[in-house]
């Protein structure tokens, strides 16, 4: 871990962003693509504290959604919290007012016991048959007005999300079909993934589920034209912890152990509603897949797995206002590539030396071979991210940009060029964090050549908090 090098010295990548603004970026260097129209959405963790109390975990911050209105050569910023529940108490309440996911309620066991954490809607955000859904994979969408981001409230897709709801942050879509896929994870009183499939118009039907030994943790879902795909690392609440969780003694986040003897758990469920084959292979960790595929017979699924620890991870997941000067380990995953045969061999590859985070592709490409692969990466063994690597996966070659010392990529997201034919015709769009500084910027790479960096930088009048994840949309928002 000594290639953990590279010191945050005093870099604070989470200051709470309190302002809520609407504005044109002025401030330009470069050119907005002309046929650059369209949004882009973010989501993250808009302040880490409730109550005036700090937060004790990443996943925990208030939800905020920033938008990037992007038309005639010019954007228009937006930023809104989500006015969920949480929000609203944490800025009137003398203390943390719910409990979270890694944050208890002062009060000790009575004030925490059976209580579920607050739904913060902070995790991702996506646009599906025009409705605009801020998710947080622990309970319901929350939804929000595309164009002026005034929070509607929690949604159900008409009530097929029942008790919790809870539906995760990384739904993928069939761009052939118009259907988006998408689980949830239930704990109680059969720990489970239920998987939903939303078709183009918004309805959405249960595909089935995929039962768990016990309680675990799973961040991510692939799919591919024949599966929904589940590769499952063993982070597991033993039964203990999880009843502790439960009853208040500890949080639900520190309750997760990585358990390598149990190995990975994969599961292929059909999207015609079939059997769900269930494949063991050797332990990973990870929390993001990238791109998943069939190739013949086998389906392949690429994601970012971490050579370290459970604890290191959370730990820097943990590490919420000195993250960059605590840390223990360099930035991100390796990219790694799943091979699952049809008489359930698993072969895992490395497919770069990488190390990164936030995997993108054209999305175009979901569960279709795709040739490139885009990260928020780490480079030199960075604790944060400062580059943006694209691997091409035919000819195995990288092309990097590294950004100025101190400047902190969030995940990019693709955006298609109109009428574009190759699959990196298009553009890469992400806020950038001036570490120094403490302002950012939107940051816009022609994808086919990202070592000549940014085509157009608008910078904010502030700071913007790291986001989670975001989408591109052509619909051009009207914040008016
Ligand atoms: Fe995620």
């Amino acid at each position: 871990m000594s290639s953990a090098s590279v010191s945050g010295g005093g870099i604070k990548a989470y200051t709470p962003l309190y302002d809520e603004y609407d504005y044109p970026i002025e401030k330009v260097s470069g050119e907005l693509p002309a046929d650059l129209r369209g949004t882009l959405y973010r989501n993250g963790p808009g302040k880490m504290e409730a109550g005036g109390t700090k937060l004790g975990h990443l996943f925990d911050g208030d939800g905020m959604l920033s938008m990037f209105s992007m038309s005639e050569g010019a954007v228009h910023f937006r930023n809104r919290f989500i006015q969920t529940k949480h929000y609203q108490k944490s800025i009137i309440s003398d203390a943390a007012p719910y409990r979270a996911l890694g944050t208890m309620r002062p009060g000790g066991v009575l004030a925490n016991a059976l209580r579920f954490p607050a739904n913060v809607a902070n995790t991702g955000v996506v646009l599906h048959a025009g409705k605009l859904l801020a998710l947080w994979e622990g309970g319901r969408p929350t939804r929000v007005d595309p164009d002026t981001l005034r929070t509607r409230g929690e949604y159900d897709f008409d009530g097929e999300l029942k008790w919790l709801g809870a539906f995760s942050a990384h739904p993928k879509r069939d761009w052939d079909t118009g259907e988006m896929f998408n689980f949830g994870m239930a704990m109680a009183p059969v720990p489970k993934l239920i998987c939903y499939r939303v078709d183009r118009a918004g309805k959405m039907k249960r595909l089935g589920s995929v039962r768990l030994p016990g309680p675990m943790f799973n961040h991510d879902v692939g799919l591919t034209k024949r599966y929904m795909v589940f590769v499952i690392p063993p982070l597991v609440f033993p039964l203990k912890k999880f009843f502790g969780a439960a009853f208040g003694l500890n949080n639900y986040i520190d309750a997760i152990e990585h358990h390598a003897s149990l190995g990975t758990m994969i599961a292929l469920v059909p999207r015609d509603g079939g059997k769900t084959r269930i494949i063991h292979t050797d332990p990973l960790l990870h929390l993001h897949l990238s791109n998943s595929y069939d190739d013949g017979e086998d389906v392949v699924v690429d994601l970012l797995n971490y050579h370290a620890t459970w604890d290191q991870l959370n730990g820097q997941l943990s590490a919420v206002e000195d993250l960059l000067e605590t840390s223990t380990m360099p930035y991100g995953g390796v990219p790694t590539r799943l091979r699952i045969s049809p008489s359930g061999s698993v072969g895992i590859e490395e497919f770069s030396d990488r190390q990164g985070e936030f995997p993108m592709y054209n999305i175009k490409y979901m569960a279709r071979p795709n040739r490139y692969t885009y990260l928020s990466a780490g480079l030199d063994g960075n604790v944060y991210p400062n580059g943006l690597v694209k691997i091409d996966n035919e000819t195995e070659k990288e092309t990097v940009y590294r950004f100025p010392d101190g400047f902190l990529p969030h995940e990019v997201v693709f955006a298609e060029r109109p009428g574009a034919t190759a699959e990196d015709d298009g553009w890469l769009l992400g806020p950038v964090l001036d570490g120094n500084a403490n302002i950012a910027n939107l940051s816009v790479f022609d994808a086919r050549d990202i070592e000549a960096g940014p085509v157009y930088t608008g910078t904010l009048n502030h700071h913007l908090p790291l986001t989670f994840h975001g989408c591109y949309t052509p619909r051009v928002g009207r914040p008016h």
